[in-house]
């Protein structure tokens, strides 16, 4: 072989060699693509340059020549290519890990609604009387006098008027004091027998801790033929069991309610102390719950209700207080503030 082609030949290794040098250096694709620019550029490429050598050999050693140079030109396009791919992924993998989300951080909690408290009440205070029979009736917050005092038996100068500390909205109209005119809207639209529950919203001029201006009660009502007592101790035993668990003990006192003759009131053995005596039940172990009696004959007559042939017994109850009592909270005002802090433990 010619001392020509053993130099050609010798700068084609020279050639690989610098390529492979470049390239080690390069850091970013713009540098390799200078670097394939220099190799295979149209003008001033080197591969370009080393056919050049060819004019200089001998004519038996050009074939030789030729063939080591496309043999390096298919070297080089791939070292440049897997060059070229290397930066490529080195630059995605940078780019993720830039974007990376720590799986291991706990996710952001949905907080799940539910009803607010004095509504579980309501609907359970509701629950359990129509599953006694007993149905849902409703009647307006804007009441008039008449259904809500006289029909029931309180008389314009009844003193029992005072205690209601009544909100007036009109002469002859007031916002309900408590939800017994529904009693009265019952009796005087449909007849007897009649089993109904009055679940909603009363009003009264005065606030404290234990009392709000505007609070819940549900009422009841049962009217048939040969009702006694005995079927409203009864009733309301089943209740107080259903609501604050089986072993509930009920005691009836005497008391005193216009629309009702005997009335009484409904005690429930202390829910927090068992009846041992504490602050809740103020050391008595018996709580008040709710003022029930025999309908008075007055009321039913008013509603043209014949009190020879049938009798019935009543009751109402104070949501907020059954709520308190339910769920140990001590301030009512806490159910009306919308403080989702007190709202989200239950
Ligand atoms: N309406 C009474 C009140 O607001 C509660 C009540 C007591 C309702 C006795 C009744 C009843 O139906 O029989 O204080």
């Amino acid at each position: 072989m010619s001392q020509e082609t053993k130099a050609a030949l010798a700068s084609l290794d020279e050639l690989r060699d610098w390529t492979r040098k470049s390239l080690a250096g390069a850091s970013d694709p713009a540098a390799v693509a200078n670097i394939k620019a220099a190799l295979f550029g149209r003008k001033a490429g080197k591969v370009n340059d080393l056919m050049k050598l060819l004019a200089s050999l001998p004519n038996e050693e050009k074939k030789t020549f030729g063939q080591a140079v496309n043999t390096l030109k298919d070297e080089l396009t791939a070292m440049i290519d897997a060059a070229a791919g290397a930066l490529d992924a080195a630059a995605r993998d940078a780019a993720l890990r830039s974007r990376a989300v720590d799986i291991t951080l706990p996710g952001r909690r949905m907080h799940d609604g539910h009803p607010h408290p004095l509504t579980d009440t309501l609907e359970t205070l509701t629950g359990i009387f129509s599953r006694m029979g007993f149905h849902v009736r409703t009647g307006p917050h804007i009441e008039f006098e008449k259904y809500n005092f006289d029909l029931l038996n309180i008389a314009a100068d009844h003193p029992a008027r005072d205690m209601h500390d009544t909100f007036w909205m009109w002469d002859g109209v007031v916002l309900r004091t408590h939800t017994s005119p529904v009693q009265i809207r019952a009796m005087l639209k449909e007849k007897p027998p009649l089993r109904i529950i009055a679940p909603g919203a009363v009003f009264r001029c005065d606030h404290d801790a234990t009392h709000s201006p505007m609070f819940h009660q549900v009422e009841g009502l049962l009217v048939d033929r040969h009702v006694t007592f005995a079927d409203l101790k009864g009733t309301l035993g089943v209740f107080a069991r259903e609501c604050f668990g089986a072993a509930t003990a009920v005691r009836f006192r005497a008391s005193y309610f216009p629309f009702t003759e005997p009335s009484a009131e409904m005690d429930i053995q202390c829910v927090n102390c068992g009846g041992r005596g504490c602050n809740v039940c103020k050391q008595t172990g018996w709580l008040e719950i709710l003022g029930c009696g025999m309908v008075h004959p007055n009321v039913l007559r008013s509603c043209d209700i014949d009190p020879d042939r049938y009798t019935g017994f009543a009751f109402g109850m104070g949501v907020e207080r059954i709520t308190m009592l339910r769920f140990g909270v001590n301030d009512l005002r806490l159910f009306f503030d919308n403080d989702l802090r007190m709202l989200r433990q239950f």
